[in-house]
């Protein structure tokens, strides 16, 4: 399964490169503004300077929620970077604009994907990503991961080629239960990935380890 980091803080994006673990990065407007990038240009940089730290697919999300205008702005968040993948919302101009770009050879993620048959059509579409939300599918007492295991078995039935990044992930057990799944990408903060390193017999285990070491050095 492939690790994506979902942030646009680029100390956070340089950690988890520096990990050795990190194939690629997810953004949004909210991360973008929770990072204090606004302007057009300014983001537009940013997108260049994620793309400078990691080697894997950073994709960047469109404004428009018009046919027209999502071309305009996703060939121009193309032509940043081989990198970059352009963001579309699920919505009927996002699909539309995501054949138009799957039939270019520009690799398209399409988001804010809560169901299964939205997932259908984006892989119609020739997205070369799916984002099911399964953490905010959780924030409203729905089961997040029985989307992410329903979209596998319908793309397994027909051998689409879209791969589901699961996205909204929040913490270390949606990462491991995404794997458990079968999900082809995961997208969470840098917590839910650092925190896969933690347990208590690992600690005390090494701990004792350089004891025992020092004992007879
Ligand atoms: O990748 C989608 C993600 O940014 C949404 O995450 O935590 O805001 O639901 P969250």
């Amino acid at each position: 399964m492939k690790f994506f980091i979902d942030t646009a803080n680029l100390d956070q994006i340089k950690e988890a490169q520096d990990l050795g673990v990190l194939d690629g990065v997810t953004t949004n407007p909210s991360l973008m503004a929770k990072e204090g990038i606004t302007g057009a240009e300014n983001i537009l940089q940013h997108y260049r300077d994620i793309c400078e730290i990691v080697e894997g697919d950073v994709s960047a999300e469109v404004i428009a929620t018009d046919y027209e205008g999502m071309i305009q702005q996703g060939e121009e968040l193309a032509a940043l970077h081989p990198q970059i993948v352009v963001k579309l919302p699920m919505i009927s101009d996002g699909v539309k604009a995501c054949k138009y770009f799957s039939d270019k050879g520009i690799k398209v993620n399409v988001t804010l994907v809560f169901s299964v048959g939205q997932a259908l059509l984006a892989a119609k579409a020739g997205a070369t990503y799916v984002s099911p939300f399964l953490g905010r599918l959780d924030d409203i007492s729905t089961d997040g991961l029985n989307l992410i295991q329903e979209i596998r078995n319908v793309y397994d039935n027909y051998s689409f080629g879209t791969q589901i990044l699961s996205a909204s992930v929040r913490n270390t057990m949606h990462v491991i239960n995404c794997a458990k799944i079968g999900s082809d990408v995961m997208t969470g903060p840098l917590s839910s990935i650092i925190g896969l390193l933690k347990h208590p017999l690992t600690e005390s285990g090494l701990a004792q380890f350089l004891a025992d070491y020092k004992k007879g050095n």
